[in-house]
């Protein structure tokens, strides 16, 4: 089933690299990654050096996502960014509900559905992020909490909507914290969101869903996520900062 899901390679500077820093990573990363023929390769730059990015990987494969957008177009929302805004930054993709954010700017299941659906019909394809915490994960409460962000966010989405994202499943547990979540286990809450989807909308729409796994990701343990057929490809954060580490994880066949 797997094989029909193009893989995905994401990369998520998070707070991290000016304009200089994108154009000297670009220079180097590009050509160690040819035309990476295999999957689709997407970086989200912080928003002041999305047009560095866009511009240096300008005739390349890789696709240029923002971290976050907000869920209407325009307004007095000081400090936010819509999604039309990305779009004509030259911006094909955006994240949406990191942990990160749902942590540090409260950012809510309702919200994260919201902000989707904008980003879909500004053209952009979200990338939606979910996962449980450490003492969710201790105390069994895994399933019901990926349930829950699932049914609250996208899965509040269309069916229509829903066929144009890509879902990301990072256990907070494992970000940056070098414990990344075992192949076993990535696998095991990939099936369970696989199961939310085909109960939600339908069986096609779970075959067809492309899961990215996120968390500690590094070029050591790439190729063991990537062998679950599971695990449609991966959102990496500090191992996407190094041109060499991130061309390692999108080269891994
Ligand atoms: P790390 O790869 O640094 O653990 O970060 C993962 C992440 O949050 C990507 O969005």
């Amino acid at each position: 089933m797997s094989t029909a899901r193009r893989r995905v390679m994401a990369g998520n500077w998070k707070m991290y690299k000016t304009q200089s820093e994108t154009r000297a990573f670009f220079a180097a990363f590009l050509p160690m990654i040819g035309d990476a023929a295999h999957c689709d390769v997407v970086m989200a730059p912080p928003f002041t050096s999305i047009a560095a990015a866009v511009e240096a990987a300008k005739g390349s494969r890789v696709a240029i996502a923002g971290q976050n957008s907000h869920w209407q177009k325009e307004g007095a929302f000081t400090g936010e960014v819509s999604p039309q805004m990305l779009v004509e930054a030259g911006c094909t993709h955006v994240i949406v509900g990191h942990s990160e954010r749902r942590q540090y700017a409260n950012e809510t299941d309702d919200m994260v559905s919201q902000k989707s659906r904008a980003a879909l019909a500004a053209g952009l394809t979200p990338v939606v992020c979910l996962g449980e915490n450490f003492t969710e994960r201790e105390t069994g409460k895994t399933q019901e909490v990926l349930s829950q962000q699932f049914i609250g966010g996208p899965g509040a989405l269309t069916a229509e909507e829903f066929s144009r994202i890509l879902l990301a499943y990072e256990p907070v547990w494992a970000i940056g914290t070098g414990r990344t979540a075992t192949p076993d286990i990535a696998a095991a809450a990939h099936r369970f969101l696989r199961q939310c989807v085909r109960d939600q909308f339908s069986p096609e729409a779970a075959a067809g869903l492309r899961i990215l796994y996120g968390g500690s990701v590094k070029p050591d343990n790439i190729q063991g996520l990537m062998a679950q057929e599971e695990l449609d490809g991966a959102l990496v954060g500090g191992a996407s900062l190094d041109p060499k580490w991130f061309a390692a994880i999108v080269n891994t066949k």
